[in-house]
């Protein structure tokens, strides 16, 4: 067999724990290690490394000197900021976009241009940087129209305004907290998808699909979060509309990155909304999906290692093999989240369950005293032969739970018909 190495992946969510989890039953690894990680990593067999994410020194430093072969990175803000670019400058290998390609998620006015540049459908739309032209020409988009801020906002800096008052009144919002630009575009209605590809240069491979629930409350209530829950597969998906996906957008964004000269080693994550004139991209981020990773990792029988490896050392590519599972989850939040949420209450025990694993996100404390560190704090994950056995499971397991100062979601893929 060949050697195993030691790995560094960066981030502390639930999404790099999914990922840190995955790469530490490969085979091929001897260590993952995660910083700034989460308490509930250890149950995984990933050690914690104590430096902040934005730390690119210390974390280069600490690749170093541990013989880490590559570095994952999760987040996006690191990825805008240069972690990348900072990692090769160090020699070191190291996987996601550099900061100019994650620049199609780091401001939406970037995405676009790259869009109208290399043919990829979209919203119609239209940035400002002044007040009175954006709201002069609101109208133009209908109602409800789309008012989204141009940075990074964490899933939160998009506001759909039912009418011209609340168009106008977000406008203001939005550049009297401090925005200088803004994007409006026409509201797409049809279903979301995400679709997760890992780049390598040009080649690619798309990992299994699935479905996040972006609002807070059931009946898609409340405002915008980063996601409360997701499933895997997506029976509602034909393979055909799945193909046109790959066709109209995929394609000519990959052709886009190869013209462009990125050079992309990392996940392109296309947020889509199937309209009725096909489907449109909504935004791209730079990175996978929390929560959408949590459901997907478990459904690859491809060795996610060997995979990033390929992929980082520029070799062909794995193929990307699905088992036959499904896999459902549901986030268990802070109350208060997504706009305010209460931070260090006490959480009760998540006993060991066969039907269901635990991955950990915003819990501090110890694993036998767990708090809440604020946002999403776990997800309850059930695998199995169906959605809907995987999804009582779920149900099942959380019901149980005695969690006065969390909430969740109790609706979860009932888009998909199940309940
Ligand atoms: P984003 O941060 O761009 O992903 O937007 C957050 C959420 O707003 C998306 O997941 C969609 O539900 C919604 N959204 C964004 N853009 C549009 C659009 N043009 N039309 C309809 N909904 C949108
Ligand atoms: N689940 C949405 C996101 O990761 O942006």
């Amino acid at each position: 067999m060949e050697k195993q190495v030691n790995v560094l992946v960066v981030g502390e969510g639930g999404r790099e724990f999914a990922v840190a989890k995955k790469l530490q039953e490969s085979p091929r690894v001897k260590q993952v290690y995660c910083a700034p990680s989460n308490v509930g990593m250890s149950t995984v067999g990933v050690v914690p490394v104590a430096i902040a994410e934005t730390d690119f020194a210390k974390l280069i430093q600490f690749a170093k000197e541990h013989n880490v072969a590559w570095t994952f990175v999760g987040p996006e803000d690191c990825l805008v900021d240069g972690i990348v670019d900072e990692f090769k400058a160090a020699g070191l290998k190291v996987f996601g976009p550099d900061a100019r390609a994650a620049q199609l998620e780091g401001s939406k006015d970037y995405a676009l241009n790259f869009m109208n540049n290399y043919h990829v459908p979209t919203a119609r739309h239209a940035t400002y940087r002044d007040q009175t032209a954006a709201i002069n020409s609101v109208g133009q988009f209908g109602f409800p129209v789309v008012i989204k801020e141009n940075g990074l906002a964490g899933g939160k800096g998009v506001v759909i305004a039912k009418d011209r008052a609340g168009a106008i009144r977000t406008i203001k919002e939005m550049f009297v907290n401090g925005q200088a630009r803004l994007v409006i575009e026409e509201c797409l209605s049809g279903p979301e998808y995400s679709m997760f590809v890992l780049i390598s240069n040009g080649h690619y491979r798309i990992l299994p699909m699935a479905q996040d629930h972006k609002r807070a409350f059931d009946d898609d209530k409340g405002p915008n979060t980063g996601g409360m829950g997701a499933y895997s597969p997506l029976p509602q998906l034909s393979s055909a509309v799945r193909q046109r996906m790959v066709d109209e957008v995929l394609k000519p964004t990959i052709d886009g990155l190869v013209a462009g000269e990125y050079h992309y080693h990392g996940i392109l994550y296309i947020g889509l909304i199937l309209t009725d004139d096909g489907p449109k991209v909504i935004e791209y981020n730079v990175r996978l999906g929390d929560p959408e990773t949590q459901v997907i990792l478990p459904r690859m029988k491809t060795d996610l290692f060997e995979l990033v490896d390929a992929a980082i050392n520029d070799r062909p590519l794995p193929e990307v093999e699905e088992n036959e599972d499904a896999c459902f989850g549901v986030v268990l939040a802070s109350k208060g989240y997504p706009t305010k949420p209460i931070h260090g209450q006490k959480l009760g025990t998540f006993p060991l369950d066969p039907n269901v694993t635990i991955d950990y996100a915003n819990v501090a404390g110890t694993i036998n005293d767990l708090r809440g560190a604020g946002g999403r704090l776990l997800m309850v994950i059930g695998k199995d032969d169906s959605l809907q056995k995987a999804r009582d499971h779920v149900y099942d397991y959380l019901r149980q739970l005695d969690e006065p100062e969390c909430f969740y979601r109790h609706d979860i893929c009932a888009k998909a018909g199940l309940q």
